[in-house]
């Protein structure tokens, strides 16, 4: 795809429905007892694989235009598939189903493609272990494809040594399902707490208390209805692009704003992006969500580091680019996770943006960004398979002097595949 610099972005988005919370919605809909109806869901390749290994398992979802409907029989009703479970390219799919077949009395096989098997699976093997579960993979249960005989599992008190909502969610939906036993698991810094906020809706009773989260045994969850917000990892993306475009204006409609997934708008306000929020006060209960205008802005560079980590964990890539226009330097550290995801964010991130003219130095846990940096283009680059990748590049042509050849553009299907209609709709 042949991608060019714009003069200005105007108009308004409707981010696509937030990935983790359709992932959640859709499993949480499967093993609850009733009808689920999800709107606004993400009809991206990873959610539907999700729908896709649900399905294999017996599990009856009508997908609409408008909804996605989920038959639930609860737990009992999950089937043995006949077939191996393919999550595609999708660790959310890969780990959060882990933690449900584990408690299921049946063998289940699971594969992704060449991404998710590089990715590690020992961080969810482990607990799941020791709470009775048998996984057996490559490297001991640290890769896929992996085999799992589910079966009784007793409680755990576990410690994760990763802020990971994957993990948190896999050993939660694992506790869900260990007779009258508790549960808690405690992270190093608070990870997206989704899977909390989504349990209660579906009935349960989910305990909280600073970085533990608490689950007993047992409990039914019962059947829902979800509005999902938009991304805001997707928005990311348009927030970003508003500000380093020149005379540019965008408003993105219904942004999910949980807390534990904000770093974002905190970074923009922080670099002294001219922005406005404006809160849906009828969505504060479950997931809030609000409106978010951007305009063109001077930024400074500043420092990402800690507890800030995983809530924008997501958004490094966009945040990296946003930087190489900041007024003095970005640095971003404590993220070594970035090498763990849909690729090593750390080199793609580097190696593409350096071709277009950046000057960003990797570092072990993340990068050092030079601001003020003039991106001339006349490059190809690639996405590497990687959706955000891909989206990051894209909105790099609109500022880069000579155009820009992006290959493998359609790994952008995996989260937002409307990205390069909005893009075009909203460029002048
Ligand atoms: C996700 C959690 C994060 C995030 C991923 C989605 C989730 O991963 O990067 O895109 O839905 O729970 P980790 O749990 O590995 O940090």
């Amino acid at each position: 795809m042949i991608l060019k610099k714009v003069n200005r972005l105007e108009g308004e988005i409707a981010v696509p429905g937030d990935k983790s919370i359709s992932h959640r919605a859709v499993m949480f809909g499967a093993i609850a007892e009733g009808e689920t109806t999800i709107t606004h869901f993400l009809m991206g390749a990873d959610c539907l694989s999700t729908v896709s290994c649900f399905r294999k398992m017996g599990v009856d979802i009508e997908i609409t235009d408008s909804a996605v409907k989920i038959k639930g029989k609860g737990l009992s009703g999950i089937k043995e598939p006949s077939e191996l479970l393919d999550t595609g390219n999708s660790g959310t799919t890969t780990r959060l189903i882990m933690g449900i077949l584990a408690g299921l009395p049946y063998h289940f096989c699971l594969a992704g493609d060449e991404s998710i098997a590089k990715r590690p699976m020992a961080r969810v093997t482990e607990p799941l272990r020791l709470m009775g579960a048998s996984i057996d993979g490559r490297g001991s249960g640290n890769y896929t494809p992996l085999s799992i005989r589910g079966g009784s599992l007793s409680g755990i008190q576990y410690s994760s040594p990763v802020a990971s909502a994957q993990v948190k969610s896999a050993i939660l939906l694992a506790g869900l399902n260990a007779i009258g036993e508790t549960t808690t698991v405690v992270e190093p810094y608070k990870s997206r707490d989704h899977t909390e906020r989504m349990l209660k809706v579906f009935g349960a009773d989910v305990e909280e208390s600073g970085l533990s989260v608490s689950i007993k045994g047992g409990q039914v969850l019962k059947a829902t209805d979800i509005e999902v917000p938009g991304d805001i990892s997707s928005a990311a993306f348009f927030l970003a692009a508003g500000a380093i475009v020149p005379e540019s204006q965008l408003v993105l409609k219904r942004v999910g704003m949980n807390p534990t997934r904000t770093g974002m708008i905190d970074v923009l306000k922080e670099m002294g992006a001219d922005m406005e929020i404006k809160y849906d006060e009828a969505s504060m209960e479950f997931e809030p969500m609000a409106d978010i205008t951007i305009r063109t802005s001077s930024l400074k560079g500043i420092t990402i580091s800690g507890d800030l980590i995983p809530r924008l964990i997501d958004e490094i890539p966009i945040i990296a680019l946003l930087a190489t226009q900041a007024e003095g330097t970005t640095v971003i550290k404590d993220a070594e996770e970035l090498k763990v995801k849909e690729t090593n964010r750390i080199d793609t991130v580097v190696n593409e943006l350096n071709k277009l003219g950046a000057e960003i130095e990797p570092t072990e846990d993340g990068m050092i960004i030079r601001g003020k940096a003039s991106l001339r283009g006349g490059e190809e680059v690639s996405s590497h398979g990687d959706h955000r990748i891909g989206m990051m590049l894209s909105i790099a042509s609109c500022i880069a002097e000579q155009e820009i050849k992006l290959i493998e553009e359609k790994a952008v299907q995996v989260s937002y595949p409307d990205f390069f209609n909005d893009l075009k709709r909203v460029s002048y």
